[in-house]
C-alpha cells in the first residue's frame, strides 16, 4: 500500500526513491460497498447518513476493507435512491453537509481506508438548473441541448419520437408543457422521468463533468463509481429499435443506439488525464452491463479507466462449469489490456447472493433475477460462505456489499406500502424492486431498529427480527458466523503473498470442484457438488468455509490450502 494522502512533492519524491513505482493499490483492494441510507443512522431520522458512517468507521477498518465506496450522497429529491442528482457539488442534508463529507474522508484516510464516490453522469435530476433552465428556455435554446429534446411523431407532434423504453418500464420520453402553456417536445430518460438523459455530445456536459471530477478529487477522494458507464454516448439520429427474439427490443444495426458505443470510451479516456494529474494513485471503476469480459475489458484498455465491476461473474449461477468459464474469460480478457479483474457478488441493485444461490433452480437476465423454486437459508448460506472464500482467492481487487459480511438475505415480503423503488410503480407492480437488498443493516441488540440508528427511531425500511441473530454485535462473539469469516479470509488476504492481484493457474479437478493454486504456496477448492470430495493435496488447511469431514472437503464448501 502506497501512503495515504500523499501530497505531489511527495509522490514524486517516492516515485524517484523507487525508481519503478510499486502496484497501485487499487490493484488487489477489497473496496466495501456503503449504500449510505441503509448504513448506520447518525442523527435518528430512519435514513443512515455521514454521521453513523463516520462512528462505524472502525468497523470496516478491523472487517480489512482497504477502501469504501458510497452511493450517490449529493442533493437529490430522491426519486432514485439518489441516483437523481440536482446539485454534484454538494451532500443532501439528509446525509450530512459538506464539512461533514471532508471530515469523513480525512478519518477514513487515517483508518487506512480510501474512499470512493459515485458520479452519475448518463442523466440529471429533473430539478437540476440545467434541466429546469432546458424547461424555461424552450425549443431551440442551447440550454435544450444540453439533454435529449425532440419534437414527437404523428401529426400534433403526440407520439413519442422513438420507441425506446425506460429501463423502470414505460416510454422512455416525456412530453413537456413549453413556457406558453402548449403541449410542446419531448425528452429522454432512459430511467425513471424525473432522471433526463444528457448529451454527451455537448462540450457543456464534457467540460461541466470534468469540473466536477476535479471539484472531488482535490476534496481527497481516491476514486470514483461511475453509474450507467455504458450509457453515455447515444446515436444522435435515435433510431427505433426493433422486435428482437422473445419480443426484447433489439438495435437494427450492430451497434446499439445507447448501450456500449466506442464513443463512450473517448469521453473516459479524457477523464482518465483529469485522474493521472492529481497525485497518488486514483481510480476509476466502471459500472457497464455489457456483454461478457471481452467487452468489459474494452473500458479498462491503456490510457482508458482503471478497473470495471464483473457482471459477469455476478450474474453467474452456482455452477463450477459456469464459475470456470467467467473467471478464465475475465483474467484473460482483462490481463491482455493490463487491467486487473474485479470481482463482486451482490450489490444494491440485485438480489442478495444468499437468496440467489439458496435455490435449487433460479436464473438470471442481466441484473434481474427469476426464482424458480423456493428458498433455502441455509444451502444458501453455505454456498455464500464458499463463494466468499471463492472471490477473495481469486486475483485482483473485489467489492463487498454492506451485509453480505453477515449473511444477510434479501427481504422478500417488505409489504407493498413501503416500497420505494420506481421500479415497483413503473412496473405496474409486477416488479416489486431492490428495496429488498436495501434493508436498513442490524448492528446490535435485540430489535429493531438493531443499532442501525437510536433506539426509538424507525429505519426507512423495515428490518426483519429474525435479523436479530445476524446482527455485527452478535456474530463478533461467534467464531462461526459470517463475520468471522470474512475477517479472518479478509486478514488472511492481507498477509498472504499469494493473494491479490496476479494470475492462477488451475489444478485437476472432478467435474464439480473448481481447485486453483496461486504463487507462492496457495491453493483454492471449492467444491459445488453436494457430496464430500477429497481435499488437494496440501501441507495446511489455513481457512475453511464451513467445517471438514476428516480429509474430504464436503458439498458447497470452498478451503485455502498451503501447498
Ligand atoms: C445504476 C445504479 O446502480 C442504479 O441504482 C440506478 O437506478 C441506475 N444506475 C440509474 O442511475
Amino acid at each position: 500500500m502506497d501512503n495515504l494522502g500523499e501530497t505531489a512533492d511527495g509522490a514524486q519524491q517516492n516515485e524517484r526513491d523507487a525508481g519503478t513505482r510499486a502496484a497501485p493499490w487499487w490493484r488487489g483492494a477489497v473496496v466495501y460497498q456503503v449504500y449510505l441510507r441503509s448504513f448506520a443512522d447518525g442523527d435518528g431520522d430512519g435514513v443512515g447518513d455521514i454521521a453513523g458512517l463516520r462512528a462505524r468507521l472502525p468497523y470496516l477498518r478491523d472487517l480489512g476493507a482497504d477502501a469504501i465506496w458510497l452511493n450517490p450522497w449529493y442533493p437529490s429529491p430522491m426519486v432514485d435512491g439518489g441516483y437523481d442528482v440536482s446539485d454534484y457539488r454538494d451532500i443532501a442534508p439528509v446525509f450530512g453537509t459538506l464539512a461533514a463529507a471532508d471530515a469523513l474522508i480525512g478519518e477514513a484516510h487515517e483508518q487506512g481506508l480510501r474512499v470512493l464516490i459515485d458520479l452519475v453522469p448518463n442523466h440529471t435530476s429533473d430539478r437540476h438548473p440545467w434541466f429546469q433552465a432546458a424547461l424555461a428556455a424552450g425549443p431551440g435554446s442551447p440550454e435544450r441541448e444540453r439533454y435529449w429534446f425532440r419534437r414527437g411523431r404523428g401529426e400534433a407532434g403526440e407520439l413519442p419520437p422513438n420507441n425506446w423504453e425506460s429501463a423502470f418500464g414505460g416510454p422512455a420520453w416525456t412530453r413537456v408543457t413549453e413556457p406558453d402553456g402548449r403541449p410542446g417536445e419531448w425528452y429522454l430518460h432512459l430511467y425513471a422521468p424525473e432522471q433526463p438523459d444528457l448529451n454527451w455530445g455537448n462540450g457543456e456536459v464534457r467540460a461541466e463533468f470534468e469540473s466536477i471530477l476535479r471539484f472531488w478529487f482535490d476534496r481527497g477522494i481516491d476514486g470514483i463509481r461511475i453509474d450507467v458507464a455504458h450509457g453515455l454516448d447515444k446515436d444522435p439520429a435515435l433510431p427505433d429499435l426493433v422486435s428482437g427474439p422473445g419480443g426484447a427490443l433489439v438495435p437494427a444495426g450492430e451497434e446499439h443506439p445507447y448501450r456500449d458505443r466506442p464513443g463512450v470510451l473517448e469521453i473516459y479516456r479524457s477523464w482518465r488525464k483529469v485522474a493521472d494529474a492529481y497525485p497518488g494513485d486514483r481510480v476509476f471503476v466502471a459500472e457497464a452491463w455489457v456483454d461478457g469480459p471481452q467487452r468489459v475489458a474494452r473500458y479498462v484498455g491503456p490510457g482508458c479507466l482503471h478497473t470495471a465491476f464483473n457482471f459477469p461473474f455476478l450474474t453467474c449461477p452456482w455452477s463450477p462449469r459456469g464459475f470456470r468459464e467467467v473467471i478464465g474469460e475475465s483474467l484473460a480478457a482483462l490481463h491482455a489490456v493490463g487491467a486487473p479483474a474485479t470481482w463482486v457478488l451482490s450489490n444494491h441493485d440485485c438480489v442478495r447472493h444468499v437468496s440467489r444461490y439458496g435455490r435449487a433452480r433460479a436464473r438470471m437476465d442481466g441484473p434481474h433475477f427469476h426464482p424458480e423454486s423456493p428458498f433455502d437459508l441455509q444451502l444458501g448460506t453455505r454456498r455464500a460462505r464458499a463463494a466468499a472464500l471463492l472471490m477473495l482467492a481469486l486475483p485482483g481487487g473485489a467489492y463487498l456489499y454492506q451485509g453480505e459480511e453477515l449473511g444477510l438475505w434479501e427481504v422478500e415480503d417488505l409489504p407493498e406500502e413501503v416500497l420505494q423503488d420506481p421500479r415497483w410503480e413503473w412496473s405496474g407492480h409486477t416488479d416489486r424492486g431492490r428495496d429488498g437488498c436495501r434493508v436498513p443493516l442490524p448492528w446490535s441488540g435485540s430489535a429493531p431498529p438493531f443499532g442501525f440508528g437510536p433506539d426509538g427511531s424507525r429505519p426507512w425500511l423495515p428490518q426483519p427480527p429474525e435479523w436479530r441473530d445476524y446482527t455485527a454485535e452478535a456474530q463478533a462473539r461467534d467464531p462461526g458466523s459470517m463475520l468471522e469469516l470474512y475477517r479472518a479470509a479478509l486478514r488472511m488476504r492481507r498477509s498472504h503473498p499469494a493473494l491479490g492481484d496476479g494470475t492462477l493457474r488451475w489444478l485437476g479437478s472432478p467435474a464439480d470442484v473448481l481447485v486453483f493454486a496461486r504463487d507462492p504456496g496457495f491453493c483454492c477448492a471449492v467444491n459445488f457438488s453436494a457430496g464430500p470430495v477429497p481435499l488437494p493435496a496440501h501441507e495446511q488447511v489455513l481457512l475453511a468455509s464451513g467445517p471438514l469431514d476428516g480429509d474430504r472437503l464436503p458439498g458447497d464448501t470452498a478451503a485455502w490450502l498451503r501447498i
